[in-house]
This record gives C-alpha cells, structure tokens and sequence, in this order.
C-alpha cells in the first residue's frame, strides 16, 4: 500500500507521520523538510518519509491524501498527474463543503471528502505539535471506509457516517461563526460579549439556512450550541482564520464565509453578515 501526502504543514505532516508508522508513504512538500516528528498527547513520533517537492516525480500510488490549504488547490492539483493511477483514490482533507469539487480532473467516485478535527501546529519545518487524539469523518460508502481503515493502527480516530453533509456543515456552523475573532483579534473569549455572540448567531443562522437547502439536517439550536461552544473553549484559544491573519497568511476565507453566500445564491438565500463580515476581513490589513 502507497500512500502520497500532498502538503508537508501541520495536517499533512502529522498524517503522513501517523501513516508512515504502517505504511510506505512518500510526502509531497512544496518547501523542502527532512523529516517528520510530532509531539503526539502519546509521546514523540517520528517518521522519515520519502519527500518530493518536484511534482515530475511523482508515481502513480494507491492513496493521494491532499491536506493544502483550500486557496492552494490549484497548486496541489499539480501533483496528481504523476500520483493518480486508474485506481488511485484521492481523500482531500480541508476545511469547508466543496471537498468534492475542488479537484474536478479526479473522477468524483475516488474522491473521498474529508472532515477533520485534529489540532495541530507547525512549528518548524517537518515538526508539529498535536495537542489531542483527534477524529476523522468521512462518508459511509466503499472508499470512506478504506479510508477509515488507513487509521486503524493510530490513535486518531477514524470513522464513516451515512450524513456526511450534515457533518461537514455543522463544522462549516463553528468555522463561519470563528471569523469575528479574526476581525476582532480577540480569542474565543470574544463569544463572551453579548453583541458579538448575537452577531455569531446571526452568521450561523444563514449557514443553517443555506445547509438545509444543500441537504443537512440542521436544528435552529445550532446557533446558540455554536456560541455555547465558544464560551466553553479555552478563552485564549486562537481558530485557524484568526491565526493566519496574525501571522499575515493567506486566509481561508472563501471556505469558510463566502461558500454560504455563494451557495446560498444558488438557492436565492441571502446571507449578508456572511457576505458583509468576509469583505471586510478582506479589506482589513
Ligand atoms: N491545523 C489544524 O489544526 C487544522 C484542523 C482542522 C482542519 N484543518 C484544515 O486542514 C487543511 C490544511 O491545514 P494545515 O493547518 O495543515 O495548513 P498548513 O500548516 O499551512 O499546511 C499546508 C501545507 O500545504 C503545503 N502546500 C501548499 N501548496 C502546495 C503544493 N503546491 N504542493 C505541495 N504542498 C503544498 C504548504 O507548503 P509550505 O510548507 O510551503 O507552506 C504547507 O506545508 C486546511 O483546510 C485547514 O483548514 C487544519
């Protein structure tokens, strides 16, 4: 069994370190690394994957797991004229609703969407801390369940669910709402502040709306569970959006606020805090 990682960051890296404990995995860097090790809640792991940063490189394998940042698609899709065989299965594992749509050239029935709930943080090239176990969700058919299996021997918890929509947009629910801190540049605490928890539930209400016309079941509880949540995280803790607008990154803003306005127009469901609060984190510096 081969496995390609396409995306030597904090995801990929720890995948592609878990796997590699099982399995001949070759990691595909855009950045050169030598090697991996994580600092797992289980102790240190290592691993010494072949790494590629030259896509001409590439060979056909069994698994493509793609775990770039949803804006670098264009760039991991690169990668699989080499690494996609007739019976390759790619698995893309990022953030949002439109895993399925990203990577068009793959036919749609070896595309496995994936949901993934595993904190981890790069640190330097190829190190990573991973602060817990972590779970995975993919759909319940064939190739979800392959999928599944490649964790079997991990301690990241892997598993199918026959809602994949739901669960994917009850994470795009928290992930939507997470963008008044990157405004704000205030950690979850921020949900403390009536006015903004209010307008946190205004973001996850258009996203209800838009998810149940794309097929998820989703209660109109949602709202305030998403702002219970918050208040129940770690006052200090720091999403993703808010994180790379710290750091000055590129933000997955379209994945995570512009789908709901985007899909929601299909369906002719506004969503204008979504709309409003994506341009102006767009235009913030
Ligand atoms: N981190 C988390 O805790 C977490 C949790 C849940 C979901 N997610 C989601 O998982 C996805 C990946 O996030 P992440 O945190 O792992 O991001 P990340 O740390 O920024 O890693 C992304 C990696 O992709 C690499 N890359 C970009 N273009 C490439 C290309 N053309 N070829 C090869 N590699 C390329 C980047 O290379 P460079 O090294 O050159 O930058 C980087 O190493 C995102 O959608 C994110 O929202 C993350």
């Amino acid at each position: 069994m081969k496995i390609a990682v396409i995306g030597a960051g904090a995801i990929g890296g720890t995948l592609a370190a878990w796997l590699a404990q099982d399995y001949d995995v070759i990691l595909c860097a855009r950045s050169p690394l030598e090697d991996l090790e994580i600092e797992t809640p289980r102790g240190m792991i290592r691993a010494a994957p072949l790494i590629l940063t030259d896509p001409t490189q590439a060979q056909p394998v069994d698994w493509v797991l793609c775990a770039t940042k949803t804006y670098d698609c264009a760039g991991a899709a690169g990668w699989l004229t080499g690494l996609m065989g007739p019976e390759t299965r790619l698995a893309v594992i990022q953030n949002g609703v439109e895993q399925r749509d990203r990577f068009l050239t793959v036919p749609r029935e070896r595309t496995v969407p994936v949901i993934i709930d595993l904190p981890v943080e790069r640190t330097a090239p190829g190190r990573i801390v991973q602060r817990r176990d972590g779970n995975i969700t993919v759909p319940e058919d064939a190739n979800g369940a392959a999928f599944a299996d490649l964790f079997a021997e991990t301690s990241i918890d892997a598993a199918t669910t026959p809602d994949f929509a739901t669960a994917a947009w009850k994470k795009l629910a928290i992930n939507c709402s997470g963008i008044v801190s990157a405004i704000t540049l205030r950690a979850a605490e921020v949900a403390n502040d009536a006015g903004v928890a209010e307008v946190m539930r205004g973001l996850v209400r258009e996203c209800i709306a838009v998810g149940r016309a794309e097929g998820a079941t989703l209660p109109d509880s949602l709202a305030d569970k998403v702002v219970e949540w918050t208040r129940r995280a770690h006052p200090d803790s720091v999403n993703s959006l808010h994180a790379d607008r710290l750091a000055g990154r590129q933000m997955e803003l379209d994945a995570r606020n512009g789908v709901i306005v985007r899909l929601g127009e299909k369906h002719g469901i506004d969503a204008p805090l979504n709309r409003a609060l994506a341009a102006l984190l767009a235009a913030s510096r």
